[in-house]
């Protein structure tokens, strides 16, 4: 039997028999994704300015890594493994620009960034979760806490997959 369930660290939809591991939209683990009823905003706090500095720094590497994965995607044959792989990494990023954004309370930037970064793939993901793992650290805001726990959780996510398949 279908349930209608959400995301409560991107607030998007997904109706199944029961809830995904990983949320298919922002890559948020199982324990974050609720049923309709249940479901809570995670943008409705304020940020203290260390919080909002760091999520404007997330931006910023989201929009990076969405760019750079966009362009490998669009580089491969189109349904080929790293056009479809490449297209998934490059959705959940731009999901989390949006959920930082929602966050900081501001409009979503153009999504441009450094497409030349070639060989950035595995250091993309690794320094992001370095940083996201001192930003976690220091958020107080327990909203920013699930943020940035969630994205730890999916960047961790691509690298294991990336690294099995990409040797
Ligand atoms: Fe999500």
């Amino acid at each position: 039997m279908s349930d209608l369930f959400v995301c409560n660290i991107c607030g998007e939809p997904y109706i199944g028999g029961e809830a995904p591991d990983d949320c298919p939209f922002c890559g948020a683990p199982r324990k974050f994704i609720t049923r309709i009823d249940e479901f809570s905003p995670l943008w409705t706090s304020d940020l203290t300015e260390q919080e909002e500095k760091d999520v404007k720094e997330t931006v910023e590497l989201e929009v990076n890594a969405a760019a750079y994965y966009k362009y490998v995607s669009d580089s491969n044959e189109k349904y080929s493994k790293m056009n479809r792989l490449f297209k998934q990494l490059a959705r959940v990023e731009e999901e989390h620009v949006e959920v930082a954004c929602k966050l900081l309370g501001i409009d979503e930037p153009e999504m441009k960034g450094e497409r030349s970064r070639g060989s950035a793939k595995k250091d993309l993901e690794r320094d992001a979760t370095v940083k996201y793992k001192k930003f976690l650290a220091r958020a107080e805001n327990e909203n920013v806490k699930k943020f940035f726990e969630a994205l730890i959780h999916a960047e961790q996510g691509h690298l294991d997959y990336t690294e099995k398949e990409l040797k």
